[in-house]
């Protein structure tokens, strides 16, 4: 039985999204470090998290110690099947993914962050100089948070849970 969400947030995005989907799925949510007092290891969950250069940041842990339902990847890019096959590849997921768009946010981020999304930005534009969008996104940040990014996910549980 699903328990609870857990999540990992930084800068907000994936914490918004793993509130809303609290309240649509009427099940509570938990950050990593409430969620070592209140779920038991082994208990069924859902796991959002966000994208740190493909990394699905606490995965690794969090698939030893939860057994997790499916999961929602929290990144800045657009939503591109083609991407959400190699995270899943790249972190070694084997349950559902789903991709939930966050954003850029410059003003919640330390200074390392910063810059390395500075960098980010900067191959990307290299790599790709006629998106314009992502070169923006890069430059000024943005947010992209959605409730309805979540309806493939909530469908998904609400058939198969
Ligand atoms: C160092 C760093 C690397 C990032 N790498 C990626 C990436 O590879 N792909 C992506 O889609 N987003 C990437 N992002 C963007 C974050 O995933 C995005 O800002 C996300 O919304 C953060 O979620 P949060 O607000 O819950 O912390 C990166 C962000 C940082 C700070």
């Amino acid at each position: 039985m699903l328990k609870a969400i857990i999540y990992q947030s930084k800068t907000g995005h994936t914490k918004e999204y793993a509130e809303t989907l609290s309240k649509e799925l009427k099940i509570p949510c938990y950050s990593i470090k409430e969620a070592k007092e209140k779920i038991k290891k082994q208990e069924e969950i859902i796991y959002l998290s966000w994208v740190r250069t493909t990394t699905l940041v606490g995965y690794k842990k969090i698939n030893k110690k939860y057994q997790i339902a499916c999961l929602g990847a929290v990144g800045a890019y657009p939503k591109n099947n083609e991407y959400l096959k190699q995270l899943k590849d790249y972190n070694h997921i084997s349950q559902k993914l789903f991709y939930l768009r966050g954003g850029i946010d410059y003003q919640k981020q330390n200074k390392f962050y910063q810059k390395l999304l500075k960098l980010v930005g900067k191959t990307i534009t290299m790599e790709n100089p006629r998106d314009k969008e992502m070169t923006y996104l890069f430059e000024t940040g943005g947010n992209f948070v959605n409730k309805k990014n979540l309806k493939p996910m909530i469908e998904y549980i609400k058939e198969t849970m």
